[in-house]
C-alpha cells in the first residue's frame, strides 16, 4: 500500500489507557494526525488469552485500515505483548508496539542490571519484556509483577489517593527487595501514577515510560520510511479523531483528564463488524 505523509497514524488500545500514548505523540510529533480507537466495550485485555487479544486486534487493525492510516501504533502493552508479532506478518503497513521501545530504554538505563516490570497479568505472563531485555543483555535480571488493581484505580481518578499508594507499596515490595534500579511502567495507565510511584520507589529508581519511548520510536520509524508529516497541508479532516466501541461519554471525560485539549466528538463503532 502506498501511504502518503499527510495520512494519520492509527493508534489503538483496549480502552482509554492508550490516550497516554496519544498524549506523547501529540507532544513529541505535533505535525502528525491521529485516528484513535479504544475498545471500551471489551476492556480489559490484561486478563484475556492470546487468541482473544489477537482476534480483537485484527478487527481493530481492519477498522484502522478503513481510515487510510499510514502506520499503526499498538498503544496497549497487553496487545503489543500478545498480538503484535502475529499482526505484523499479516499487514503491509508499518506497525509498532509499546513493549519494545520500553524494553530498549530499560536496557540503556539500568546500571546494576536489575530491572522491574509492572504490567497486566497477561503482559507479565507473555514474558515479552523479560525476553527482549535479556536478549539485548543477558546479564540483566528482570523481575515482573502484575498490578491488576492499578487500572480500575486510575480510571476511578484515584491517582494520588492513599489507598492507591498502599496498593502500590504492597505490589512493589517484592521487586524493590530485589534492589532494582529501573522500573518499567508496562501498562498504559501506569504513567498516570508516575508521581505516586516515584514516592513509593524513591529517587534511586528510574521510571521508564513506554508511552514516551514509543513516540520516539515512532518518530525514528517515520523518518526512516520517509513518512513523517511535514505539516502545512489542509487535508480537510480533523487532526485528531477518536472512536470507541462503547461509552463515549465516559471516554470523553477520561480523555479530558489526560489530553491537552477537550474531546467531545468521539464516535461509537461496532468493532465486531470489521
Ligand atoms: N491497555 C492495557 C495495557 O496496557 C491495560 C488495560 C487492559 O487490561 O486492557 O496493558
Amino acid at each position: 500500500m502506498k501511504a502518503d505523509k499527510w495520512a494519520p497514524i492509527g493508534v489503538f488500545d483496549s480502552g482509554v489507557g492508550g490516550l497516554t500514548v496519544v498524549r506523547e505523540i501529540m507532544r513529541n510529533l505535533p505535525n502528525e494526525r491521529i485516528v484513535y480507537f479504544g475498545d471500551t466495550a471489551r476492556v480489559p485485555y490484561g486478563s484475556k488469552s492470546r487468541d482473544t487479544v489477537i482476534r480483537y486486534s485484527r478487527q481493530i487493525v481492519r477498522f484502522l485500515q478503513t481510515q487510510q492510516v499510514k502506520a499503526i501504533v499498538i498503544a496497549c502493552n497487553t496487545a503489543s505483548a500478545l498480538a503484535l508479532e502475529t499482526i505484523e506478518q499479516e499487514i503491509d503497513l508499518p506497525i509498532l508496539g509499546v513493549v519494545k521501545p520500553g524494553a530498549q530504554m530499560a536496557v540503556e538505563t539500568t546500571r546494576n542490571k536489575r530491572v522491574g516490570v509492572i504490567a497486566t497479568e497477561s503482559t507479565i505472563q507473555s514474558g515479552l519484556y523479560q525476553k527482549l531485555i535479556t536478549q539485548a543483555d543477558s546479564e540483566i535480571t528482570v523481575y515482573g509483577k502484575p498490578c491488576p488493581l492499578f487500572v480500575p484505580l486510575v480510571e476511578e481518578g484515584w491517582t494520588k489517593d492513599p489507598i492507591t499508594e498502599e496498593v502500590a507499596r504492597r505490589y512493589l515490595a517484592e521487586i524493590l527487595d530485589k534492589k532494582i534500579d529501573t522500573l518499567i511502567m508496562g501498562c498504559t495507565h501506569y504513567p498516570l501514577l508516575r508521581s505516586l510511584l516515584r514516592g513509593v520507589v524513591g529517587e534511586e529508581v528510574t521510571l521508564v515510560n513506554p508511552a514516551y519511548e514509543t513516540s520516539q520510536a515512532l518518530r525514528r520509524m517515520l523518518l526512516e520510511l520517509n513518512l513523517a508529516n511535514p505539516g502545512g497541508v489542509d487535508t480537510g479532516q480533523q487532526k485528531y479523531r477518536f472512536f470507541a466501541s462503547d461509552g463515549v461519554e465516559r471516554f470523553n471525560s477520561f480523555a479530558h483528564s489526560v489530553l491537552p485539549e477537550q474531546i467531545s466528538d468521539t464516535r461509537q463503532i461496532q468493532i465486531e463488524e470489521f
